[in-house]
């Protein structure tokens, strides 16, 4: 047993929010085994950057920045700091963050605490000065305050400050522990809140890609709603998904009654669903991150198969700890290798493919174009070849302080 499963076994004895300050702080003293150089294979380009794994650390885990460099010292491919708030605000009162031990789940309303932006965008600036360029890539995901005034203003406001120390900027319109923040997902929202953000990065030299972040409850109406209304915008892709306030049947553990939102296998099957769905819908040309309930190599491949380019976990390495970092992306370049694919890129979307004789196909399977085809003017573009939907904007550089400015909106890297 390495001294990281020891930690890691330890930290399960302390309450949940104290052993994750305890696992947070751990890691930015020292770096725990690190897992064997990552296969070839398993690198992604995505947006101009390079991703060594599509592996990542899922928000939440380092709300504050304090560890930059978290996902780098565990072998993730890339990491993702915040929620960030404007200003810093306590969240909910403890206790708000519980272990379903059976389920191998969580439940949290921690509800947005954060340091705040000025803050967090200090640490980066001082971290950005001492350490150049990313080992990693570092998204920076935001939020606005329970409080906010104008949260369409606050996110753009966000958006701005923190664009010269990110290599992509998550909007986080789904946490259910802040009332409202979801209805920013649909409608007058919606539309209020792109409109802020295209003018906040028009007026950006060099802006990073913008990714919203999703909740599960999201239906096929919505999602093909959603996937109109940033056809334009400056969304370079969707990250699927923030914890449900679903309670799936069959939770046994007692934390399953508390209030928040649940994270962890539980969450795997509507989250993969989801995924699966806006890959379907927008034809396979949004770049998509899959997040919830991965927990293992078979589940990051399925993902991967459904739609995502990249992949983030979380609660599971509050269970397993850092040693499964390795057994994914180990296992995930077997997977791989056994289904022929020479890359992970090769097999983003390969469930939405016709099987071929030599088992693999470059369109999206007939009955899955017909059905989005129907909804979104996106797959439309995607299933006639035009390469005419025009969706996000790829950075020309892997560092977000050297990121060249390039013009206008490009299409899907
Ligand atoms: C304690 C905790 C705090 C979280 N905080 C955030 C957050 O601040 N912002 C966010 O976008 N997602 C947050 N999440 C959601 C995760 O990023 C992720 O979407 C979700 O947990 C599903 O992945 P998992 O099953 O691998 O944990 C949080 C999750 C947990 C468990």
């Amino acid at each position: 047993m390495s001294y990281a499963d020891i930690a890691t076994t330890g930290l399960r004895c302390l309450p949940p929010e104290t052993a994750h300050g305890a696992a947070l702080a751990l890691l930015g003293l020292g770096r725990p085994p690190a897992p064997p150089p990552p296969d070839p294979a398993l690198a992604v380009t995505l947006w101009g950057q390079r991703f060594p794994t599509p592996l990542g650390l899922a928000a939440g885990f380092d709300k504050d920045a304090r560890c930059p460099d978290a996902a780098a010292r565990l072998g993730l491919g890339f990491g993702e700091a915040g929620t960030v708030t404007p200003r810093p605000q306590p969240g909910n009162p403890r206790p708000r963050l519980f272990r379903l031990r059976r389920e191998r789940a969580l439940i949290n309303r921690m509800g947005f605490n954060s340091a705040g932006l000025e803050v967090v965008a200090a640490r980066l600036e001082g971290w950005r000065r001492a350490n150049g360029a990313s080992q990693r890539p570092l998204g920076i995901n935001i939020g606005v305050n329970k409080e906010s005034a104008d949260p369409a203003r606050d996110y753009a406001a966000g958006l701005a400050r923190v664009a010269p120390l990110a290599d992509y900027v998550a909007v986080n319109v789904s946490s259910p522990n802040t009332p409202g923040l979801r209805a920013w997902q649909a409608g007058d929202a919606l539309h209020r809140l792109l409109a802020a953000l295209a003018e906040a990065h028009a007026r950006l030299d060099g802006a990073p890609p913008i990714l919203l972040k999703l909740a599960p409850e999201i239906d096929d109406e919505a999602l093909a709603a959603l996937l109109k209304a940033i056809e334009g915008a400056p969304v370079a892709g969707l990250i699927l998904t923030n914890t449900t306030t679903a309670r799936p049947a069959g939770l046994v553990s007692r934390q399953r009654a508390e209030e928040g939102g649940l994270s962890g296998p539980p969450l795997a099957p509507s989250a993969l669903e989801v995924l699966r769905r806006a890959y379907a819908l927008s034809g396979g040309r949004l770049p998509l991150i899959g997040v919830g309930g991965i927990d293992s190599a078979e589940a990051a491949y399925a993902r991967i198969r459904a739609g995502a380019s990249l992949v983030q976990l979380y609660t599971a390495l509050v269970y397993r700890g850092p040693r499964l970092v390795g057994e994914i992306t180990q296992g995930l370049a077997r997977l791989l290798a056994a289904d022929g694919f020479a890359s992970v890129a090769d097999s983003v979307g390969a469930d939405h493919r016709a099987p071929t004789a030599g088992g693999q196909d470059s369109s999206i399977s007939r009955a899955e174009t017909r059905d989005a085809a129907i909804s979104s003017p996106i797959a439309r573009a995607a299933a006639s070849g035009s390469g005419a939907c025009v969706i996000g904007r790829p950075t020309t550089s892997a560092v977000a302080p050297a990121r060249a400015a390039s013009a206008g909106v490009a299409t899907r890297a």
